[in-house]
């Protein structure tokens, strides 16, 4: 028996603890903890196969742990916890929407597996059509749809029954960069109104543009969690300096030196210690020196390394 962990956030809305999972004897998950406050936009990054979509699967209640234990809305969750599942909307990586039916007859489908019906169901499809801006082709068949506009409905259909938490699985998969502002936008409206959304993606850039703060994911693990602030502080400021000079072997505070093709990169803790160590440097001419701003990306890379991922 695993004791759920002490809860370190104010109102957490779920915690999972030491969660595994494996399929056919390969570990997918092995020991997930993670904690997520009611409100929050969190951000769920990892490269491809890292776990991701089963950790989601788990937390929505469509697969079960082989071993840990997830807490949702404040009680002890699985599969077949058909009350508490309702609580949750899981817009899937995998499009959950028929092709044969016209988005409005996919929201109503959705909807009455939700238990809803008559006049309240009509209405929550024409809000839900309204906010994938698919209103002018709610009667027109899926199948003609275009990626964007599929992955607009996706999501829709995730919220119609009115979940308390929204878990995106990568939503912007397949989809052109007007959708991708669309998906973004309603996302951070639904936040802001109060829904609690996990955003998962393998795109560091979306995850810093939305999610203060978040955890990264890597063969199963939580390899970091933290605030983007937080995340982004572990990085050391990067100088790039131009010149034709010869470039000494140290400098103080300076942990590390490149040679480049232009000339220097150097690494300092912040950036009053690396323009401190440029005055260590007899007669340096430099032509131009540029900071390299940290990114998630950067992070990210340190975190997880340069091998390739399938
Ligand atoms: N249904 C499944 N059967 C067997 N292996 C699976 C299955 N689903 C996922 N996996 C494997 O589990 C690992 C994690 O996959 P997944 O959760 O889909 O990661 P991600 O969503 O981060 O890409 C991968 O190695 C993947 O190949
Ligand atoms: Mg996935």
């Amino acid at each position: 028996m695993i004791v759920p962990m002490t809860p370190t956030l104010p109102t957490p809305i779920l915690t999972a603890t030491a969660v595994e999972k494996r399929y056919r004897g390969t570990p997918a998950l092995r020991g997930v903890t993670l904690e997520i406050a009611t409100g929050e936009l969190f951000g769920l990054l990892g490269p491809n196969g890292a776990g991701k979509t089963t950790l989601l699967s788990i937390l929505a209640g469509l697969l079960d742990a082989d071993a840990g234990s997830v807490t949702l809305f404040g009680t002890p969750f699985t599969s077949r916890d058909a009350a508490a599942r309702r609580g949750v909307g899981l817009a899937t990586q995998d499009l959950a929407v028929y092709p044969e039916l016209t988005a409005r007859e996919n929201l109503l489908f959705f909807g009455r597996l939700y238990g809803l019906g008559g006049t309240a169901l009509k209405q929550r499809a024409d809000e839900m059509l309204a906010l994938a801006a698919l209103t002018d082709r709610a009667n027109h068949r899926v199948g003609t749809f275009s990626g964007g506009m599929k992955r607009r409905l996706n999501l829709a259909v995730a919220l119609v029954h009115g979940p308390r938490l929204l878990i995106l699985d990568e939503p912007t998969t397949g989809v052109d960069p007007q959708s991708r502002n669309h998906i973004f936008e309603q996302v951070r409206r639904l936040n802001a109104a109060g829904l609690t959304v996990i955003y998962t993606s393998h795109s560091m850039e979306e995850v810093q543009a939305l999610c203060p703060r978040l955890a990264i994911l890597d063969h199963g693990r939580v390899i970091a969690c933290d605030t983007v602030a937080n995340l982004l502080r572990r990085l050391p400021t990067t100088g790039r300096i131009t010149t034709g000079q010869a470039v000494p072997q140290t400098l103080p505070g300076v942990t590390a030196l490149r040679r480049t093709d232009s000339g220097v990169e150097l690494d300092a803790p912040d950036g009053p210690t690396l323009f401190a160590a440029l005055r260590h440097w007899p007669g340096l001419e430099m032509a131009a020196l540029d900071v390299v701003p940290p990114t998630l990306e950067r992070v990210f890379l340190q975190l997880t390394g340069p091998a390739l991922r399938d």
